[in-house]
């Protein structure tokens, strides 16, 4: 499915704009520059369907690809929180996006919540874990650039963050371990998805 068709619908900048919600959607959501544009570049084997920066802050706008020959599901990549290189007015408008976004999106299935393997879970990250708890979206916390850490500080890292994942309601306790840059994971990461478009 992830290598039949993947097309970019559209890129919605205010609520107004989102798509009518006709297919399931699975969000990608994290820290600025943690990785989600790479992650669904890699998942769905495009070299750049989503556009991606080494300047945090890149994704600015909610973007909308659909996935399926007929569609079948859309992934949503989201505007990154925590530090952007944006003015605090944009950085702001960009975080009520998100959050009004995840909070009354009906069609919303499952929102990934992306990790940087090599920082681990930060406050503000814990801050989008309690939205989604409270708004009860359920969510899988993924750890991305795998590749850049040591197996064993790898280990440590994933222990601590699905320690803590046990104690958010809304969290799976099994967390994903990625590399986009070395394709770790996304078999995993694909079958999850499915699995929580299809259920
Ligand atoms: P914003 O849209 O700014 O919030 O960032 P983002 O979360 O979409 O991050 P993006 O995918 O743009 O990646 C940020 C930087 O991290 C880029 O320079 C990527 O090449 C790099 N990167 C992403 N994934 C990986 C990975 O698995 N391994 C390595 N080594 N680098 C990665
Ligand atoms: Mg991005």
């Amino acid at each position: 499915l992830f290598s039949g068709r993947v097309e970019f619908l559209l890129s919605a900048p205010q609520l107004k704009f989102l798509p009518e919600p006709d297919f399931p959607e699975v969000a990608f959501c994290g820290r600025s520059n943690v990785g989600k544009s790479s992650l669904i570049n890699a998942l769905t084997g495009r070299r750049s369907i989503a556009r991606t920066s080494v300047t945090p802050g890149r994704t600015q706008e909610l973007n909308f690809f659909e996935v399926g020959e007929p569609t079948e599901f859309r992934l949503v990549d989201m505007p990154g929180y925590g530090f952007a290189k944006a003015p605090l007015k944009v950085v702001e408008k960009w975080r009520k996006l998100v959050r009004t976004f995840l909070r009354g999106r009906v069609p919303l299935r499952r929102t990934m919540v992306l990790v940087d393997s090599r920082h681990g879970l930060k406050d503000s990250d814990r801050d989008m874990m309690t939205i989604l708890d409270e708004a009860a979206v359920g969510y899988r916390l993924v750890l991305t650039k795998a590749d850049k850490i040591k197996a064993s500080e790898l280990e440590k890292v994933a222990a601590l963050v699905a320690q803590e994942a046990r104690k958010h309601p809304a969290a799976f306790p099994q967390i994903h371990i990625t590399s986009a840059e070395k394709g770790m994971g996304l078999d995993e990461l694909r079958a999850a998805m499915l699995f929580d478009v299809r259920d």
